[in-house]
């Protein structure tokens, strides 16, 4: 049996990471783990996070037989890195980060919007790299929060939710030229992001980033599986309900 590769978010958002991961490794085995009965993440303390996630990341090794974690939750990246990877040294470990150096490569001198969960916008390790990039572009980090019930209770089709974004972001909607999906529930959102917008932004999601490390990761360490034969996804979620809905929206996904 192959190992295989965890990939978990505080719920539905890592979806989106899953979906550039099983394009960039077609042949590797994927558990996807959607902490849903705990999301939202943004809200929660360090100490929290780091339980939560420990407590999932134990029982996944108590269960499957797993080569690689791969965050796909900025949140859980920029928050608790390090402590995580310290509790399971015997593991590798790849995490999305919000892509704001990509942002400000193509769009120097611009206006770069990055939107993240409450505890990355506000994160030491998010706002270091802002400060080193600040000379080269306009970047302004706006927390969006609410984006995140939208999609785990999917309303994001909702009169209220349209006026909840439009309302966030009508004072960036003339002048935003790039935005930085920096939260792995918010490319679900993309089309209504850009609805609000006065004029055509570029957007930029982090997870093709974290695909193409986790396979140079695998590569480095000789882990790949050998081609052949298209690779499986068991989903779990610790709100069972939710499970059938990951299916879902990777099949959606994986058609837009
Ligand atoms: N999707 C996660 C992220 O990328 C967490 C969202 C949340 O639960 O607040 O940050």
């Amino acid at each position: 049996m192959n190992k295989k590769i965890a990939v978990f978010d505080s719920g539905l958002g890592g979806i989106t990471v899953l979906n550039s991961l099983r394009i960039a490794l077609p042949y590797e085995d994927f558990v996807y783990y959607g902490d849903s009965a705990h999301a939202p993440y943004g809200t929660k303390t360090d100490a929290e996070l780091l339980q939560l996630c420990t407590d999932f990341i134990e029982k996944l090794i108590a269960e499957y037989d797993i080569k690689c974690f791969v965050s796909g939750c900025n949140t859980t990246t920029s928050r608790i890195w390090d402590e995580l990877n310290a509790r399971f040294p015997d593991y590798h470990f790849a995490g999305i980060t919000p892509a704001v150096d990509w942002a400000v490569a193509e769009n120097p001198g611009k206006n770069v919007l990055v939107m993240g969960t409450n505890a990355t916008i506000s994160s030491r390790r998010l706002n270091e790299r802002i400060d080193r990039l600040k000379k080269r572009a306009n970047i302004i980090p706006l927390p969006a929060q609410d984006i995140v019930p939208a999609v785990e209770g999917g309303n994001t089709g909702s009169e209220e939710f349209r006026k909840y974004l439009s309302e966030l972001l009508a004072p960036y909607a003339a002048e935003t030229d790039a935005v930085v999906l920096g939260c792995t529930h918010f490319p679900f959102v993309k089309k209504q992001i850009a609805e609000c917008m006065h004029k055509k932004v570029r957007f930029y999601d982090a997870a093709v980033i974290v695909a193409a490390e986790v396979r140079q990761l695998l590569d480095t360490n000789h882990l790949l599986n050998p081609g052949g034969k298209q690779g499986n996804i068991i989903f779990l979620n610790s709100d069972p309900g939710k499970i059938l809905v990951e299916e879902k929206l990777l099949k959606e996904y994986e058609h837009q």
